[in-house]
């Protein structure tokens, strides 16, 4: 770990709330669940996944063209914003699939967990613009081995957008609680932040109440652990594995979804 790290990262442990969520990642790094047969997981998921072109193509491809256009170009704008910082702020992994299943599913209520940059966000706020209806909530953690990393939080998303926007940043156990107070059911759900078994397990217990029958749920990186499909089979769901360029994102739907 560079030194500059480890002083960032103390500093930030000086906030009671940073302190809870840091050690609780440093907790589940260290005991937390590892997967087991990893390479045979991964075998499994490249297998059992459907090409995410294909499948949102087959089920509306104006949408799909038109997804595809809109994600090009918030991936280039966004591009253009981070190249000038030196640090990496990941992200921007599933553009095209969240601008297509806002512009399709029209939802009031949308829920993500993973800002960062703020790609997923961007690829929300502007679908939700073209709706012309919905209301993005965003849970994040700042990135704390970098200095000030607050500033870096959506970053790219641009301000006209923001009336739509209500971003928590203290981590999705003190936010969730607190979006919580201000929604009565999500229609939309994105999850994209903690990526170990428990933080995922944490996360669907405790939304679980604000679901329904037409409630449309993504999950990125299932590379990490199986959560997922433990999940989806002890609730008995619809779902998908999209492969997205060799990358696996979970995806709950409502039984009448493709009819
Ligand atoms: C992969 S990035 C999100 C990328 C974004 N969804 C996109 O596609 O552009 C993961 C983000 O989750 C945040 N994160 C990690 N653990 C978290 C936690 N416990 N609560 C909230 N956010 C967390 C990280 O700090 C980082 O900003």
């Amino acid at each position: 770990m560079q030194k500059f790290n480890l002083i960032n990262i103390l500093k930030s442990m000086l906030n009671y709330k940073n302190f809870v969520v840091i050690t609780k990642k440093i907790f589940d790094r260290l005991f937390g669940y590892k997967q087991k047969n990893y390479n045979n997981y991964i075998k499994f998921l490249r297998e059992i996944s459907v090409n995410h072109e294909e499948f949102f193509n087959s089920i509306d491809a104006e949408l799909w063209k038109e997804s595809k256009i809109a994600s090009e170009e918030i991936i280039n704008k966004s591009n253009k914003i981070i190249k000038n910082i030196n640090y990496d702020l990941g992200g921007g992994g599933a553009i095209d699939v969240i601008y297509f299943l806002t512009r399709y599913s029209k939802p009031e209520i949308i829920l993500e967990t993973g800002v960062a940059a703020g790609f997923s966000s961007y690829a929300f706020l502007k679908s939700i613009y073209k709706n012309n209806y919905g209301t993005l909530y965003s849970s994040d953690f700042p990135y704390f081995r970098l200095p000030k990393p607050e500033k870096y939080i959506g970053i790219v998303v641009p301000e006209e957008f923001k009336s739509h926007w209500n971003l928590f940043i203290e981590g999705d156990q003190y936010n969730i609680e607190l979006i919580k107070k201000k929604i009565n059911k999500v229609d939309l759900i994105h999850y994209d932040s903690d990526k170990s078994y428990n933080g995922r397990k944490n996360f669907t217990k405790s939304i679980e109440k604000l679901m329904h029958d037409q409630t449309l749920f993504l999950m990125d990186d299932l590379h990490n652990n199986e959560f997922f499909i433990d999940y989806v089979k002890e609730k008995n769901l619809f779902w998908k594995i999209l492969n997205i360029n060799n990358r696996y994102v979970g995806f709950i739907y409502p039984k009448n979804f493709l009819q």
